[in-house]
């Protein structure tokens, strides 16, 4: 047998000693030509306190640029994203293990500005209702592209029946780039899943060590990392240092208060409900269309408080008659349209503060209640 250097044997005595679980303190050693100075290298491991429990955490993966991949490390366009699967992506965050028991699932594979649809929404809420349905499971998170995070956040306010922690995480660098911001993204993200603070705060976006709420946030910068923000009314609240601390709580109804249930729903319930943006000298050429296609909703992004073009107008009142729900919103990304005699006139529904794109998820989900515009406006003023 082959003789043991002096380093090999106090290496080999500490292996066998931690793996024994009985070394307490440090080895330390000194070789005449190679000094190392002597310092503490292990701990005690007898002393143990018991293991926190730990939250039991479930990822729904559907892509994104968090999951994605570009070809060197300063490329922050063009990447492709939704490449890398959630166990890639748990490995890619140090600690994140220590912090929950984590099980993942990869629900789709799409970059969301390009490829997310109604159908998708609706099976991602299915699989959310399921996960937490179980009694074992304290939070799901889901990793999701940023373009239509927030369309996709609103839905699963809206539908899902649960007060545990309900959480979407996406990055605006992909996985490959120097600062990529999905991984710290993603541990605050898993933290505030397993958090007692968050639970019946409805759906939350984590983002840049923000909290956010689903209904509020919306994507105010196309590739800035600190993209998610209600520049008026602000978030929610924070995460620093691995804890989240609130601030604010939404005060409309979300999850467990809403009356749409994602265990009711399915893709064959939700109509088509198209929105038209409006510009100086429109007219009604996109209404027409949207009526055309098949619409059974259209919202109008108005300008300034909902301002509808004159050569519009008549577009949208020809629609209603068909029974098509008209909601006038706004282009503007702050304040709120207001209840006016255009409303009365013509029973068109008016969004509040809600921005288009929300504003089409609820009136998807209204549609499959009603068609009264009365009913709908009912739900714009609560939801
Ligand atoms: C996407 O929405 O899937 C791509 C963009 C992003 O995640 O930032």
């Amino acid at each position: 047998m082959k003789k043991l250097t002096t380093m090999k044997k106090v290496a080999l005595t500490a292996l066998t000693l931690m793996a024994s679980g009985i070394i307490i303190i440090s080895s330390s050693y000194t070789d005449a030509s190679h000094p190392v100075e002597a310092k503490q290298i292990i701990t005690s491991n007898t002393t143990n306190p018991v293991k926190k429990k730990l939250p039991n955490i479930k990822i729904l993966a559907t892509g994104g640029t968090i999951a994605g991949t570009g070809s060197t490390s300063v490329q922050t366009t063009g990447y492709q994203a939704g490449v890398l699967t959630p166990d890639q992506l748990i490995d890619a965050v140090p600690g994140l293990k220590d912090v929950a028991n984590i099980s993942t699932e990869q629900v789709a594979h799409i970059d969301s500005g390009t490829s997310n649809t109604d159908a998708l929404m609706v099976k991602l809420a299915k699989d959310v209702q399921k996960a937490l349905d179980d009694p074992e499971c304290d939070g799901v998170v889901i990793t999701h592209g940023t373009d239509t995070m927030e369309e996709t956040a609103y839905f699963l306010n809206l539908t899902v029946h649960s007060d545990k922690p309900i959480v979407l995480v996406g990055a605006m660098r992909p996985s490959t780039s120097l600062s990529a911001d999905g991984p710290l993204n993603l541990y605050n993200a898993v933290i505030l899943a397993g958090s007692k603070e968050a639970r019946d705060k409805g759906v939350l976006i984590s983002m840049n060590g923000k909290i956010g709420s689903a209904r509020d946030t919306f994507k105010t910068n196309t590739t800035d990392v600190d993209a998610f923000d209600n520049p008026e009314l602000g978030s929610l609240g924070y995460i620093q240092g691995g804890k989240p601390y609130f601030y604010n709580v939404p005060t409309k109804k979300h999850t467990t208060e809403s009356d749409f249930d994602i265990r009711k729903i399915t893709e064959d319930n939700l109509h088509r409900v198209d929105i038209v943006y409006s510009h100086a000298d429109d007219d009604r050429v996109m209404v027409d269309a949207a009526v055309a296609a098949g619409a059974k909703g259209i919202i109008h992004a108005g300008t300034g408080n909902g301002s509808i073009n004159e050569k519009t107008l008549p577009g949208l009142q020809d629609a209603v008659k068909k029974g098509v729900v008209v909601v006038r919103d706004t282009r503007v990304p702050e304040g709120m349209v207001t209840h006016e005699q255009i409303d009365e006139d013509n029973h068109f529904v008016n969004s509040g503060n809600i921005n288009p794109q929300k504003a089409r998820i609820l009136l998807m989900l209204a549609l499959t209640k009603t068609e009264d515009p009365n009913k709908i406006q009912e739900y714009f003023n609560e939801y």
